[in-house]
């Protein structure tokens, strides 16, 4: 690429060549990024809280993660773990394993992106139910395949005109309190949604039918929705009855993203296959199906697997990764960046009244805009202003939530105290700006 490019040029021959579906929430082209800041091709300098959506949490092209990338490439990049395997991916395996919640058995299945974990997540569930059925729930989302789009809830953009859809799919209400579908109030409602599944058993699917439940332990496109901590607790006690799967869907909660290495340890519960992908190799395309052993093992020989999955490239730095994980100590950094979220966004909230609801487990933090408190109608339009207003000023920022009015924290946990103290007061210089209108 000819490097005096500006980045109104890549956008426009960008328009001519690639389709406008696959579209960008920046129009900054990036020439070089390292830990928390990223430069664009004009040698612009940006903060960045959005991590190439929570794939960056060890930071941008850190030297152990290139170290072992060049290191590996210039051994072999590829022979298909289904023709001629390697260590690395077995090394990997093992670690996973043992980090991934759950006090029994497992093994680790290696693909290529979120969405090819979750479907094989049900391939998995299904083969080792022999039920067919999956529940997923409102405000979810687990991808943009046939099946994972399915899954997700969230009609537009990722379902409106894809369909059909993939078949024996069920959904029920989440835990989203702040605008609970049931219209009660959390305690007194007794997490009834939680309680729905058994309703759900005589209405929809009988529990017979129904193989594997499909949750997000905090919901990330859908609005960082955290449930009560109950909530899965009483999920997981319903499914257990029924000898229903619970598979955690853990692709943006996982890799310390909510300041333990995975989500599902906050609450107690162990699910019996978790989905691991995103921060996972550090931007190199990996995905993981962690399960329980005698799940994963019932699968007939040759029935899992794809070209690219267990990429040796991609294990040697997620290899790299877990490394950095343990050196820097990043989970400790993870609850400290949490608290210090946590503490800053509550004072906003006190201070901004478009500043609906705050949220978050651990650093994975957000926002909900509203335009006023008590009609909660949401703020998508500040939302997306906010967003571009930071990014004129040098702040990468997120936006999500089925009502697009949520902004997301998912900043590396490697940010020094200084870009984020910089980003936070450009962030709330735009919702100063935006509160003010
Ligand atoms: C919870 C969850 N599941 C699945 C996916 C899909 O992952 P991918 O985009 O790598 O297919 C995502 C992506 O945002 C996700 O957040």
């Amino acid at each position: 690429m000819n490097n005096s490019l500006k980045n109104r040029d890549i956008d426009e021959l960008r328009g001519k060549v690639i389709p406008p579906a696959h579209t960008s929430l920046h129009s900054l082209y990036v020439e070089s990024a390292r830990g928390a800041l990223v430069y664009d091709v004009e040698g612009k300098e940006y903060i960045d809280f959005a991590g190439g959506i929570a794939v960056m949490n060890v930071g941008h092209s850190h030297p152990k993660v290139v170290a072992a990338i060049k290191d590996q490439a210039e051994k072999f990049t590829h022979t298909c773990f289904m023709v001629v395997p390697y260590a690395a991916a077995v090394e990997l395996a093992d670690k996973l394993c043992a980090l991934v919640p759950g006090s029994f058995p497992k093994m680790a299945l290696f693909v290529n992106s979120g969405a090819e974990a979750v479907e094989n997540a049900v391939k998995v569930a299904r083969y080792a139910t022999r039920r067919p059925g999956i529940v997923a729930f409102e405000n979810g989302y687990h991808g943009r395949t046939l099946l994972t789009m399915t899954l997700t809830s969230k009609v537009k953009p990722y379902k409106f005109g894809f369909g059909p859809f993939a078949p024996e799919i069920y959904r029920m209400p989440f835990a989203y309190c702040y605008r609970c579908s049931l219209g009660l109030d959390y305690p007194r409602c007794g997490i009834a949604c939680a309680e729905r599944l058994n309703d759900f058993f005589l209405n929809y699917a009988d529990a017979e039918h129904i193989a594997a439940v499909i949750f997000e332990p905090v919901q990330g496109e859908g609005g960082f929705i955290v449930p009560p901590r109950e909530y899965f607790p009483r999920v997981a006690s319903i499914c257990r009855d029924n000898g229903i799967l619970l598979i955690a869907d853990e692709i943006q909660t996982g890799m310390g993203r909510t300041g333990t290495m995975f989500a599902m340890e906050q609450y107690g519960v162990e699910p019996d296959i978790t989905t691991v992908a995103k921060s996972l190799a550090a931007g190199m395309p990996l995905s993981a199906v962690v399960g329980r052993k005698d799940l994963m093992d019932k699968v007939h020989t040759g029935g899992l697997g794809g070209t690219y999955g267990a990429n040796p490239v991609s294990c040697r730095a997620a290899l790299a990764v877990l490394e950095i994980f343990e050196e820097e100590n990043l989970l400790d950094k993870a609850k400290a960046l949490g608290e210090k979220l946590e503490k800053k966004l509550r004072a906003w909230k006190e201070r901004y009244e478009i500043i609906g609801d705050v949220r978050g487990l651990g650093p994975m933090r957000a926002m909900e805009l509203v335009k006023d408190r008590r009609s909660k109608a949401p703020a998508a339009d500040e939302a997306k202003n906010l967003v571009k207003f930071c990014a004129a000023r040098g702040l990468i920022l997120l936006s999500c939530g089925t009502l697009g009015n949520v902004i997301r924290l998912l900043m590396p946990l490697v940010i020094t105290d200084a870009q984020l103290e910089k980003g936070l007061s450009i962030l709330e210089e735009g919702i100063g700006g935006i509160s003010a209108r």
